[in-house]
């Protein structure tokens, strides 16, 4: 796929409006996670060095279309300044009068933060006119957002189609890795779809078994692929409407050739909760008392044989309810597994979606694999095989 760098622009002089997703979780004023806003520091550095005039655009959390004031992206220009290394000055509004007056009183070199854009319903409706208020700021578009590519709004899509437009260092890395990871992956592939539900996942499901060698299935939606085998799964969490759903993806695997790995053993317990008791079974052997909450030994091992002979993985979702220990015995041991075969060399590692970044943070391996997205739904679409109108918009 081609698109443009930051290495394709000569930006000295020039205001670049960059697109950033500083849709971080903050409580009580305070970034709890500030992966998206490290992320996205180098290129507003790079470009602030480069002597252009930077202007970031950001949306927050989801006030649509109105001014919420504990909405304000206020809080993150601290937070931001600090990771970028500058001063970083603050405009309250994105578009009009003080957005015009903030940019104008820049200098090259200099870093400003425009108001949350979902500040505007044009920003969510794709408005050309706010689109062309957008574009009025700038000279050049940079979108560093992946994680906000899924959407076609104002300043993903609108915007990026009435400016010389450029990928920005942390969109580049996502698509590059992600490239290497499904576009055009060495073989074989293994794709991991974790989670609760099936019925969230289908069109992943359903791209990932005709791309792969080997599907492995973790979570509770492992429950309703169990269950649609002729398994009893007692109390655990599964999806009976989506029996017919499992039985397609099995069938489509069985087309493709692709191995579909289902758990053998799980970590049963009749209460969810911390330390519960809880034993290890094998699949057929789940009491109708009892829940499954992790996969088992058997399980692990036959997960960590598979990766001896795959070189690329896909990682969505976790195994198990890792929150809840021990029910985060699963999900560990495959995490660590993968991390280290990530760090002899031997296997490509590209991990996503909300939940699994926390679970390979849990595992202590979120810096092992090739590559850990910091996209949630982003992810997901592109793993569906979806065209992301925030990339498209980027094409050369
Ligand atoms: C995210 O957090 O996944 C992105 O910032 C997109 O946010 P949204 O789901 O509110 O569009
Ligand atoms: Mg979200």
């Amino acid at each position: 796929m081609a698109f443009r760098t930051l290495d394709d622009l000569n930006v000295k002089g020039k205001r670049v409006l960059v697109r950033a997703d500083l849709n971080v979780p903050v409580a009580a004023g305070k970034v709890t996670d500030a992966t998206r806003i490290q992320r996205q520091a180098p290129t507003i550095r790079e470009l602030a060095q480069a002597g252009a005039r930077v202007i970031v655009l950001s949306h927050f959390d989801r006030p649509k279309g109105k001014v919420v004031p504990s909405m304000s992206l206020k809080v993150l220009q601290a937070p931001l300044s600090d990771a970028v290394g500058r001063k970083i000055a603050f405009a309250e509004d994105c578009i009009g009068p003080k957005a015009e007056a903030a940019v104008a009183a820049l200098k090259d070199g200099d870093v400003l933060l425009l108001e949350n854009t979902r500040f505007h319903k044009g920003e969510e409706e794709n408005d050309s006119a706010m689109a062309k208020q957008l574009a009025a700021l700038g000279d050049i578009f940079v979108n560093d957002a992946f994680s906000a590519a899924h959407r076609a709004h104002a300043s993903t899509e609108g915007v990026a189609r009435l400016l010389p437009n450029a990928a920005g260092r942390s969109m580049q890395a996502e698509l590059t890795h992600l490239q290497k990871a499904l576009g055009n992956p060495e073989r074989p592939l293994l794709a991991v779809v974790g989670g609760a539900k099936v019925s969230t996942k289908i069109e992943l499901l359903e791209n990932l078994v005709t791309r792969v060698e080997t599907l492995v299935i973790g979570g509770a939606m492992a429950n309703t692929f169990l269950a649609a085998e002729g398994y009893n799964v007692g109390k655990s969490l599964y999806e009976p409407d989506h029996l017919e759903t499992a039985r397609k993806v099995i069938h489509m695997a069985n087309d493709s050739g692709a191995v579909i790995l289902l758990p053998v053993d799980v970590v049963a317990a009749k209460e969810f909760r911390p330390g519960a008791p809880h034993r290890t079974v094998p699949v057929a052997a789940i009491g109708a008392d009892e829940m499954a909450l992790d996969v088992g030994p058997k399980t692990s091992q036959a997960f960590i044989n598979r990766l001896a002979v795959t070189r690329t993985l896909v990682w969505n979702g976790p195994f198990g309810a890792f929150e809840t220990a021990p029910f985060d015995t699963g999900t560990v041991a495959a995490a660590r597994a993968v991390a280290a075969a990530t760090r002899a060399g031997h296997l490509l590692s590209v991990a996503g979606g909300g939940d699994t970044v926390a679970a390979l943070a849990h595992s202590g391996v979120e810096n092992d694999f090739s590559y850990v997205s910091t996209a949630g739904g982003a992810f997901l679409e592109w793993l569906e095989g979806k065209e992301l109108p925030g990339v498209e918009a980027l094409k050369a």
